[in-house]
């Protein structure tokens, strides 16, 4: 649940540094927010912060409250900020409920499954000059922003091939996973392999033209099926290639958590660029006295670099890393806005938050719906090569953007 392991921690955080204030969390139904409650692991990080759940955590876990959450975002006052973290197929609803209620919107990746979704959802805050932000938060590892700056500063050349690796612990098929990850929905390619497409167009600018994804299927312990494995292809604008190899199956015996690496090659003139960043292994081991590493293992490579809550001069622990940083650049860009325009008239407010949402826009370091709805397309292509056996689908970034496979051309 990345409630647990990224949101509710950063938020906890920038409540105590007085960025944020009340706390309301919603769920489905109270375990999960039983679970965030009575989290040793937070009450030691975060001694004496708290939330409102809805439902109550009274509440028997049968009961099931799917449209609580329109309540709790209809009594906030305008133009706070909701986190959305839900399952992707609720994003575009939930997303919409919030601009309907004058909310600015955290919605974690994918945005929405479908490029038209993406675009009503721009159109629908920019009218009300709401932020939206997409938390891609590989964005703010510091290798991709040293990364872009070299691109940008034309230090490497022009991309011109690549490889990157997203594998995720066999555990996964045994969790909450074989309920949804089946192979109507979703497969590794659209789960994980969206992330390095994000960061290539990211550091290069480029943009995703053709898609290929041939996957392998097999069951989960519930005898659901899904695409275990994926190999994908991504050709760009400028004629790059970038193949992605994607799955639920690093071993959970291994050192983990799970396998990530990027590769990248540039034409320079008359020499090649690279950039090579193993995003697994940071340089950091750590051997433990019980299984209390990843997958109850012993050995683990550590990842100081995402997310850690670590000692710090404060009471508790302090989180840092990128996933934090990513947070909190968006909640921090909301509270900057907020600031600004509160002595302002309405129209003049109103003027003032949609210039800031344009300069977001243009800048490209947080993703939103304007600057990054080329990764909806991409999903979309991948989603017909998958289930068309890897044929190749093709995004055409003419008026009316859309993927389609490339035989019905
Ligand atoms: N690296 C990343 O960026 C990253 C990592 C993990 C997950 N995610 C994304 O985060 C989202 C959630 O994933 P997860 O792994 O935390 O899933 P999860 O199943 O653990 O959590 C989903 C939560 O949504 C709640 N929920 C479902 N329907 C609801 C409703 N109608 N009203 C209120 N709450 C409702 C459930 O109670 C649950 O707490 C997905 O979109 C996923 O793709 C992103």
């Amino acid at each position: 649940m990345i409630t647990y392991d990224l949101i509710l921690p950063s938020v906890y955080h920038l409540q105590r540094m007085g960025t944020v204030g009340n706390i309301n969390v919603c769920a489905l139904d109270s375990a999960p927010l039983k679970q965030l409650k009575s989290s040793p692991e937070l009450a030691e990080a975060f001694p004496g912060q708290d939330f409102r759940a809805f439902p109550s955590i009274q509440e028997p876990v049968e009961h099931k409250f799917p449209e609580q959450y329109r309540e709790v975002i209809a009594g906030l006052k305008p133009r706070q900020m909701v986190v959305v973290a839900l399952p992707d197929q609720l994003h575009y609803k939930a997303v919409m409920e919030c601009l309907n209620r004058d909310q600015h919107v955290l919605c974690v990746k994918p945005l929405v499954l479908k490029y038209e979704e993406a675009v009503q959802i721009e159109k629908a805050a920019f009218k009300k000059g709401l932020f939206v932000g997409v938390e891609y938060h590989k964005r703010f590892d510091r290798r991709s922003l040293i990364a872009r700056r070299s691109y940008e500063s034309k230090k490497l050349g022009k991309f011109i091939v690549g490889e990157a690796k997203l594998i995720e612990p066999y555990f996964y098929r045994s969790s909450n996973f074989q309920n949804w990850f089946t192979c109507e929905n979703t497969d590794p390619f659209v789960y994980i392999g969206c992330h390095y497409v994000d960061l290539v167009c990211f550091i290069t600018g480029l943009k995703p033209v053709e898609v290929s994804v041939s996957g392998i299927k097999g069951r989960f312990p519930n005898g659901n099926q899904g695409y275990m494995w994926s190999i994908g292809k991504v050709r760009f604008g400028n004629g790059a290639l970038l193949s992605l190899t994607n799955g639920l199956g690093y071993p959970d015996r291994a050192a983990g958590s799970n396998e990530q690496c990027l590769q990248m090659y540039f034409e320079g003139t008359g020499e090649t660029g690279m950039i090579n960043h193993d995003d697994q292994f940071r340089g950091v081991e750590h051997s433990f006295l019980e299984s209390t590493g990843c997958a109850g293992s012993c050995f683990n490579y550590i990842n100081p670099d995402f997310f850690r809550l670590v000692p710090w001069e404060g009471e508790g622990f302090k989180p840092v890393g990128y996933g934090f940083e990513s947070i909190a650049a968006s909640v921090a860009t909301v509270f900057q806005m907020e600031g600004e325009v509160r002595k302002m008239t309405p129209s003049e407010s109103l003027s003032r938050r949609r210039q800031m949402i344009r300069k977001i826009d243009k800048q490209g370091i947080i993703a939103t719906p304007a600057n990054s709805s080329y990764n909806e397309l991409v999903v979309e292509a991948a989603r017909l090569s998958i289930l068309n056996d890897g044929e190749w689908a093709a995004i055409d970034y003419g008026p009316n953007p859309s993927a389609r496979l490339r035989r019905s051309r």
